[in-house]
């Protein structure tokens, strides 16, 4: 009688066991898909214009959740980027993100994008359009009381 229980128990406890251990074994890596931005999203204007107190709002985030992978002054060079050997895009030259608009800027900033996580759960969306500004400041001398001059 004894040794049926503990028999019982015995296979209740491998019942149990077995299927926890399966859910231990890593999932199957899912493909990437392309990394694609909405047009939606592309073509939103800026609606934060890039005065010192954006820049500066923006600044102080860059310092808290970007420059340990894009550098302190935006150079790409951070250090989780070099101990991770991440591939950060060099900020400071202004050819980097010519061609891209406010709109994709702010897009990966609030979803991330490969390595980079996503920043849009911690914040509204003011502070990260100052971030967007930010990191436009990056690639020029801060021109405060001048807008963007069309080329
Ligand atoms: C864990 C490291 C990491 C952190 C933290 C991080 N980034 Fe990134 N970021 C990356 C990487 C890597 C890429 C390139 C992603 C790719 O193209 O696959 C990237 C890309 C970008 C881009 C897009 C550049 C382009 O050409 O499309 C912007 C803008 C950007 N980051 C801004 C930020 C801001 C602002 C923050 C802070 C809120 C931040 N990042 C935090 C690693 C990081």
């Amino acid at each position: 009688m004894l040794k049926t229980l503990l028999t019982v128990a015995f296979l209740l406890l491998i019942g149990i066991s077995a299927p926890a251990q399966q859910e231990q074994t890593p999932p199957k890596a899912t493909p990437v898909a392309p990394y694609t931005i909405p047009i939606d999203a592309v073509r939103q204007a800026n609606p934060v214009k890039p005065t010192p107190e954006s820049i500066a709002g923006g600044k102080k985030w860059w310092g808290y959740d970007c420059a340990m992978c894009h550098g302190k002054d935006g150079d790409g060079k951070g250090d989780i980027a070099e101990d991770m050997k991440l591939k950060v895009t060099d900020f400071t030259n202004p050819a980097t993100l010519k061609d891209r608009t406010d709109g994709e800027l702010f897009y990966v900033i609030k979803n991330g994008k490969g390595d980079m996580p996503p920043e849009g759960k911690r914040m509204k969306s003011e502070g990260l359009w100052d971030l967007v500004n930010y990191v436009r400041s990056l690639a020029k001398k801060p021109a405060p009381s001048e807008d963007k001059a069309p080329q």
